[in-house]
């Protein structure tokens, strides 16, 4: 293996508002190469206590190579390691050294990122939109509307466009999946819902490719084909390994960018 080369195998873990997954992949591949091993988010969603899941759940793994880089995603803006957000998690995350956090709990660096971010890096990496170029925006409908930007490959962190405000109200409580069910609201009227939302980011930025994930994407067909849109719209694929996979390559990444500056 040269310097430049990152290594194949690496970690990622994904924490959410409910639950935190994460399983050893190979990056060269997507493959994971071990079981995807999930614990649920403590209540509260309260720093410490996240912390010493992801250290169970990484235990858990069992035996991580020396070289495995980690990455790990988090449901909040991530500016330099700090969390600047907090969506269904304690708002103490607001302005918390997060990475830090992570790093002293596990002993070792890991690479912090956004969850969408990651999920989206994932999909454009190994899954929905392997391989195209152009402005691909994948976005996640669970709890909250999670974005990604991906312009030719390079991830353009933070997107935030869940927020985007819409006939007066931030869109992500109107048009998430939580909305949906909150609401009980019929496939119909939900569409009618993401229709205003996707044409609404069409219309600001042009992009060559939507990919809608979450875990509402399995039902793709009861809302997909019903969008009006001049951009074409396909589900993802990885579905709930996107952002495994996604922080575990953006952590190969980073390794290989820091031997360079390092050498
Ligand atoms: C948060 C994003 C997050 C998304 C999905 C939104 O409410 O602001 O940071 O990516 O939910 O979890």
């Amino acid at each position: 293996m040269t310097a430049n080369t990152p290594d194949t195998v690496a970690v990622g873990i994904d924490i959410g508002g409910t639950g935190i997954k994460g399983a050893i992949v190979d990056v060269t591949t997507g493959e994971l190469l071990t079981d995807r091993k999930k614990l649920p988010t403590p209540e509260g969603g309260e720093p410490d206590a996240i912390a010493k899941t992801v250290l169970d759940l990484v235990d858990s793994l069992g035996e991580i190579p020396a070289s495995a880089s980690v990455g790990v995603c988090f449901p909040a803006v991530v500016r330099s390691g700090v969390t600047m957000s907090a969506a269904n998690v304690s708002k103490k995350w607001i302005g918390f050294e997060a990475e830090k956090l992570f790093e002293k709990t596990l002993g070792r660096d890991i690479t912090f990122v956004n969850d969408a971010d990651a999920a989206g890096f994932g999909e454009v990496r190994y899954g929905a939109a392997k391989g195209r170029g152009g402005l691909v925006i994948v976005t996640t409908l669970g709890t909250g509307i999670g974005t990604a930007l991906i312009y030719d490959g390079v991830l353009i962190p933070n997107a935030e466009l869940g927020h985007l405000e819409i006939e007066g109200v931030d869109y992500e409580t109107k048009a998430a999946y939580s909305a949906k069910e909150r609401e009980d609201l019929s496939w119909k009227k939900w569409t009618a819902r993401l229709q205003k939302y996707y044409s609404t980011v069409e219309k600001l930025l042009s992009p060559d490719l939507f990919i809608v994930g979450g875990g509402v994407s399995k039902h793709y067909d009861e809302f997909l084909p019903q969008l009006d849109l001049q951009t074409e719209i396909v589900p993802a694929t990885l579905r709930n390994n996107a952002g495994i996979l996604g922080s575990a390559c953006l952590s190969t990444i980073r390794a290989t960018v820091l031997k360079d500056i390092l050498q």
